[in-house]
């Protein structure tokens, strides 16, 4: 009698378990980020006043520091050099406060973000920075506190300064819609990968829309706008109809575990309280 209890107590515990581990699979944070130890840059500038000492307070919670880059990553320099001068010299290319004409540039040089200026090229923005300043990389992007970038930096105000109140709001609620649709294919996929549904094959065509639809913001130009949104809109659509099947067959499957589980509990539940009503009786 002990026995068949202990098996039946071992069989609800490892019932019980399965769902447990599932969801534990998912949820692992990797933390990463180096330290830069002895920055010369850093170490001089936290010492100096406003507009000199604000860029290291502000990097310090950028993407930049983050991937572990320093200020000579953008302004060149020696950073391993305490003397002002040293550390500035020609020979190690320092670059100081870059022109506004030239900030695009600036940020697109080298291996830095050549795709996105190759882009923004593309668009009107480019001959309205090189005569006016502006909209440039730093305009929305800002320039020592960089941020993972997200939609959320394109304000109405930002363009208001040369564009009607009314054609802005449009075209930013346009970019938010697409947006938002991504947003939501992006919250079920995590649902089936949480459910180890294989999804790889959407999920790089997802990847490749939001890639196409990234490179949207950078152009701005009427045309590439429209036809862009068409595209993305109709693979969204594809996509939508692909993963909600997907979903929708998760959710039934698992629909039947909860009930299978159910059932099971009962059963053993019975089994417990009869071998329990039958010991009693023994005695
Ligand atoms: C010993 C102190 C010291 C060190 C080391 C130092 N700086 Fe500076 N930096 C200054 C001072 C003072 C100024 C303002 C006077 C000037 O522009 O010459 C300045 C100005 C700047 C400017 C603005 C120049 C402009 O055009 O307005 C930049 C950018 C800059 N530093 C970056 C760096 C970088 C990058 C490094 C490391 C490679 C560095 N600094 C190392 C003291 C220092
Ligand atoms: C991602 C590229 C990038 C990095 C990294 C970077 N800067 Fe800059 N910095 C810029 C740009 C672009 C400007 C010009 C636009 C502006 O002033 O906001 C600038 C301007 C400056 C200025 C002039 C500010 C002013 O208002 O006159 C100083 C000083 C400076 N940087 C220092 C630093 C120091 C110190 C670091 C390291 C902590 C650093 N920068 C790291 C891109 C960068
Ligand atoms: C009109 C505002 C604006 C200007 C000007 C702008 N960007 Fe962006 N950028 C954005 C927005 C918004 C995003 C985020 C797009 C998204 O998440 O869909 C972004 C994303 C990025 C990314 C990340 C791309 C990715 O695939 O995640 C990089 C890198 C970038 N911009 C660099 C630049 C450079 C370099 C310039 C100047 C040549 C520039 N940006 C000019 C608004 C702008
Ligand atoms: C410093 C001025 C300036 C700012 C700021 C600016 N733009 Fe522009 N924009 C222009 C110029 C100049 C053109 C090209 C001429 C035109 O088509 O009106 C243009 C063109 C455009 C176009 C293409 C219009 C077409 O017919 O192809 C779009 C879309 C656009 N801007 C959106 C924005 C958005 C969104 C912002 C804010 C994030 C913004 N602009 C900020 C100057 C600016």
């Amino acid at each position: 009698m002990n026995r068949i209890l202990l098996s039946l107590v071992f069989l609800i515990v490892t019932v019980l378990s399965v769902p447990s581990a599932v969801m534990s699979a998912d949820g692992q944070v990797k933390k990463t980020g180096k330290k830069i130890s002895e920055n010369q840059c850093l170490k001089c500038h936290i010492r100096l006043k406003s507009r000199l000492k604000k860029p290291v307070s502000e990097w310090n919670k950028s993407v930049h520091a983050k991937v572990g880059n320093s200020c000579s990553l953008c302004h060149g320099g020696n950073p391993l050099e305490a003397d002002m001068k040293k550390a500035k010299s020609s020979k190690y290319k320092f670059t100081g406060k870059p022109d506004e004409k030239q900030i695009t540039d600036f940020c697109g040089r080298g291996g830095c973000h050549n795709t996105s200026l190759n882009q923004f090229k593309k668009g009107p923005h480019y001959k309205s920075v090189l005569e006016k300043k502006h909209p440039n990389c730093t305009d929305c992007h800002g320039s020592h506190n960089i941020q993972k970038s997200s939609l959320d930096i394109i304000k109405p105000e930002s363009c208001t300064g040369c564009h009607s109140e009314k054609y802005s709001r449009e075209i930013i609620s346009s970019i938010n819609s697409i947006e938002k649709g991504i947003d939501r294919l992006q919250t079920d996929m995590d649902y089936l990968a949480v459910k180890r549904i294989p999804i790889e094959k959407i999920y790089n065509r997802l990847d490749n829309t939001k890639h196409l639809f990234h490179q949207l913001v950078h152009v701005f130009s009427r045309e590439d706008i429209k036809s862009t949104k068409r595209i993305v809109e109709l693979e969204i659509e594809n996509l939508k109809s692909d993963v909600r099947s997907k979903v929708d067959l998760s959710k039934r499957l698992e629909l039947l575990y909860m009930l299978m589980f159910v059932i099971s509990t009962a059963i053993i539940a019975g089994f417990i309280i009869y071998s329990f009503s039958m010991y009693l009786r023994r005695r």
